[in-house]
């Protein structure tokens, strides 16, 4: 059974009502791939908007989320609340997060195991440091994430996660992967999976690339028989976010 396409655009801490809002009735009023399934993800605050003024065939996703029900958690999100709002999927273990704010490798597993657990889909975010990649770590560093997340998950969980492969050295730099680079990678998770998990999960799992992607590297990356989409960041805040969704066309 072939993939369906993925493209995922995060919005990090970038927009405001009017910018979403425009994005959001470009994006409605485009002619768009319809094997491509997109996912939207704007700062929590508008996700509301977003799920009210996109169409309904576009998936919302928060950027975040917290592993507990409820409670005294101030500023957290959970996944009721979400789920409540109409949001149907979360980023979990973005760099931003892991290296920024310090999150390892079983908060992003418990995370994941809570929202699949709640009904939301997960776009489970792994990728090495320049250092690490420097070091010839890459592989350990992606497949030692992905496996901590494993430990938590049963097999049938894996039906609802999207993995994006995001070098941490790519991201925001414009210092794209090269198509092999991506490519190696992407098979190294794929055969992890199957390895760990089962070869039907990692035969159906979409493996998805971010990392600096744009409306002119796109289409050579979505060449490959391992890249099964885009987690796309800063081109999703532009008109070209339409090309990327079509990079496949
Ligand atoms: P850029 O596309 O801005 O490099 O960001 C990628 C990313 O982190 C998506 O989650």
């Amino acid at each position: 059974m072939a993939r369906k396409f993925f493209v995922g655009g995060n919005f990090k801490m970038n927009g405001t009502q009017k910018s979403i809002a425009d994005i959001i009735s470009n994006l409605n009023n485009a002619n768009l791939d319809p094997n491509t399934e997109v996912v939207l993800s704007p700062p929590a605050l508008y996700l509301l908007l977003t799920r009210s003024q996109a169409d309904p065939k576009f998936g919302v996703a928060a950027q975040n989320v917290f592993d507990k029900p409820m409670g005294a958690y101030t500023g957290e999100l959970s996944v009721e609340q979400l789920h409540d709002c109409g949001v149907s999927w979360a980023l979990v273990g973005h760099s931003e997060r892991r290296v920024i704010l310090k999150e390892d490798d079983d908060f992003a597993a418990r995370k994941t195991k809570a929202a699949i657990d709640g009904g939301l889909g997960v776009i489970l975010c792994v990728g090495e440091t320049l250092e690490e990649r420097e070091s010839g770590k890459t592989v350990d560093v992606v497949t030692r994430q992905l496996g901590a997340v494993a430990s938590r998950l049963s097999v049938q969980d894996w039906a609802k996660v999207v993995i994006a492969y995001e070098p941490v050295w790519a991201i925001g730099t414009g210092k794209v992967a090269t198509t092999e680079q991506a490519q190696e990678v992407h098979a190294a998770l794929r055969k992890f999976v199957a390895d760990s998990i089962s070869p039907s999960v990692a035969e159906n799992i979409r493996i998805i690339y971010g990392g600096s992607v744009n409306d002119k590297n796109c289409q050579e990356l979505a060449k490959q028989p391992d890249v099964d989409g885009f987690l796309v960041g800063g081109a999703s805040l532009k008109p070209a976010f339409v090309d990327i969704i079509n990079a496949r066309l």
